[in-house]
C-alpha cells in the first residue's frame, strides 16, 4: 500500500517537474557552446543558403554535469528586433509558452563530443533577423541546458534571412512590369506596322 503511494507521488512528481510543467529558461544549465557559420548582419537566402552549426559542452563544466542530456535540438531563434510588435513571436521565460524559437534545424542524441551539421535554411522560414540555440533535453524531453550563438542580451553575431515569399513578391513585380513593357512594345509595334502599311498604300 505505501509502495503505491510512494509510486504514485513520483509519478506526480514526474509530471510537474517534467511534462505538465513548462520549464523556465531561465533555470537552465548554461553549458553547451555553440557557434554558426553566419557573420554578423550577413544576409542569407532561405531555401538555397546553408548554414553550419557547431555545438560542444562547454569543456569548463565538471565531469558529468551532462550526465542527465539525452538529446539535443537546435534551432534557429528570432531576434528581438524581429519580435518586435509580433505577439506570435514573443519571448517567454516558461518555454511552454515561448515563441523565440519556432524552427527545429537537427534533432539528435546527445554526444559530448563537438558535433557539426550543415542545414539548407528551409524554404518556409520568414524574412526576420536569426540566431541559432541548442537545447539539451533529458530522457523527459524536457529542456535542461541551452548553448546560443548570440550573447545574453542578444544582441551580437545576428544573421538576416530573406524568405522566399519576400523573393516571389519582387518577382512578381518585376513580371509584372515587364508584362506591362512588352504590351507597350507590341502595341506601339503594331500602330507603327499599321502607319506603315497606310503609308504604303497612300503611295
Ligand atoms: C508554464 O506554462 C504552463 C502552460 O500555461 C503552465 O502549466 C506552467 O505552470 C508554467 N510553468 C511555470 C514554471 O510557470
Ligand atoms: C564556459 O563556461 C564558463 C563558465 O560559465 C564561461 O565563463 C565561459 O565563457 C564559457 N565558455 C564559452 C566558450 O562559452
Amino acid at each position: 500500500m505505501e509502495g503505491h503511494g510512494l509510486l504514485v507521488g513520483a509519478i506526480l512528481l514526474l509530471c510537474l517537474t517534467h511534462t505538465c510543467y513548462g520549464v523556465l529558461f531561465s533555470s537552465l544549465q548554461h553549458s553547451l557552446v555553440v557557434t554558426a557559420s553566419p557573420q554578423q548582419g550577413q544576409l542569407l537566402k532561405a531555401g538555397e543558403d546553408k548554414i553550419e552549426v557547431t555545438w560542444q559542452l562547454n569543456m569548463t563544466f565538471p565531469a558529468g554535469s551532462d550526465s542527465a542530456y539525452k538529446s539535443v535540438k537546435v534551432k534557429l531563434c528570432y531576434a528581438p528586433i524581429s519580435q518586435k510588435d509580433r505577439a506570435w513571436r514573443k519571448t517567454n521565460d516558461n518555454l511552454s509558452k515561448d515563441k523565440t524559437c519556432q524552427f527545429t534545424m537537427v534533432a539528435e542524441a546527445y554526444n559530448d563530443a563537438v558535433q557539426t551539421f550543415q542545414w539548407t535554411i528551409a524554404r518556409d522560414i520568414p524574412t526576420a533577423t536569426y540566431f541559432v540555440r541548442a537545447y539539451a533535453l533529458d530522457s523527459q524531453g524536457t529542456q535542461v541546458a541551452y548553448g546560443q550563438t548570440t550573447d545574453g542580451h542578444k544582441t551580437t553575431n545576428l544573421f538576416d534571412i530573406q524568405g522566399i515569399s519576400g523573393r516571389h513578391v519582387s518577382l512578381d513585380i518585376a513580371s509584372a512590369c515587364f508584362s506591362a513593357f512588352s504590351l507597350l512594345a507590341l502595341c506601339g509595334f503594331f500602330l507603327a506596322e499599321k502607319r506603315r502599311t497606310k503609308l504604303s498604300h497612300n503611295k
